[in-house]
């Protein structure tokens, strides 16, 4: 792996959309709980163009990040957006004054979805789109997600989207998808802890799919592990370095959006490209989810 590339690059499928593997993921420029304000809109502007700086071209975010809030953040910082840049944002939840997180998914809720991610983005048309199954929390659960991918696929024909994926789905729900739209990109929970993946990312590698992990470093519970501090000191890199690269070893077509609302961090989480694991070293790092 090479720093100066960012982990390579990758293009989603049937798109002229090429990033580089190691990109940025914007949830946790919001405030606590991803709710309101962050403490220092600043230092948040500070990130997303350190992470620009750097060379990252793919930002994931969401409308229901603040609500709002981590959109707007993203224009004041980057707009108008530089050349290559993807954004990728999801539609499928909305966030009531309680602070909860609940489905948004008639086909109102996510035709006006659409037009707030590109009031507060400052954009005519989104990049990619995510398809958020609400499921039961962190996890798919199944059911039709057909009337919703339809909506979608028919707000990409009025030219307000211009690719499709989908996020938080079964390896059904995906399919289902398919058979009514291109998709070119799944996002779901996986790192190396959080597993149940294997399968449905080996069928999105042969597809030249992007498989997206969601939480990549654990998300809320950053990941804590004996085995991966061994690895990180004995490569002289941090844990959470050793956790990204070997996501990027994984497979070529997983791509990394790692949340932080920290520029020391984020250059930490860039510099896992210069990582390289020996085969046996990801053995010992597979062994940590069984
Ligand atoms: N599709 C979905 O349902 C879904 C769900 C969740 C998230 N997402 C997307 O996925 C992205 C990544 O997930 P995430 O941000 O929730 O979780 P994550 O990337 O797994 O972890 C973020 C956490 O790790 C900490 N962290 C980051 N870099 C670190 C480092 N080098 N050393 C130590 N701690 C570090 C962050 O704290 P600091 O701020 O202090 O660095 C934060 O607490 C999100 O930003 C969002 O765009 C999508």
């Amino acid at each position: 792996m090479n720093e100066t590339t960012l982990g390579g690059s990758f293009t989603f499928p049937d798109t002229p959309l090429t990033v580089h593997r190691l990109g940025y993921g914007a949830m946790q420029l919001a405030g606590p709980g991803v709710w309101g304000p962050p403490r220092d809109p600043d230092a948040a502007v500070a990130v997303l163009r350190a992470a620009v700086a750097a060379g990252v071209n793919h930002i994931d975010t969401s409308d229901y990040y603040g609500p709002h809030v981590t959109n707007q953040i993203i224009r004041r910082a980057l707009h108008p957006y530089p050349k290559g840049l993807v954004i990728v944002t999801k539609l499928g939840a909305r966030r009531p004054p309680d602070k909860s997180w609940q489905p948004a998914i008639s086909p109102q809720d996510l035709t006006a979805g659409v037009h707030d991610n590109l009031r507060n983005l400052g954009l005519d048309a989104l990049d990619i789109v995510n398809y958020r199954v609400m499921g039961s929390g962190h996890a798919p659960g199944e059911g039709s997600i057909a009337e919703q991918v339809t909506v979608l696929a028919d707000l990409q024909r009025r030219g307000l989207i211009r690719h499709l994926g989908v996020s938080n789905v079964t390896a059904a729900q995906l399919a289902e998808a398919q058979a009514i739209t291109n998709i070119v990109c799944v996002q779901n929970h996986y790192n190396l802890a959080h597993r149940h993946d294997e399968a449905l990312i080996a069928g999105l590698t042969r597809q030249g799919i992007a498989y997206v992990p969601f939480f990549p470093l654990g998300g809320f519970t950053p990941l804590q592990s004996s085995t991966l501090s061994a690895v990180a000191d004995r490569l002289g890199f941090k844990p959470m370095q050793v956790a990204l690269a070997w996501l990027l070893h994984k497979s070529p077509n997983i791509l990394l959006i790692p949340g932080t609302s920290s520029v020391a961090h984020l250059r930490e989480n860039l510099a896992a490209a210069q990582l390289t694991l020996s085969p046996e070293t990801l053995a010992e790092l597979d062994g940590i989810a069984s």
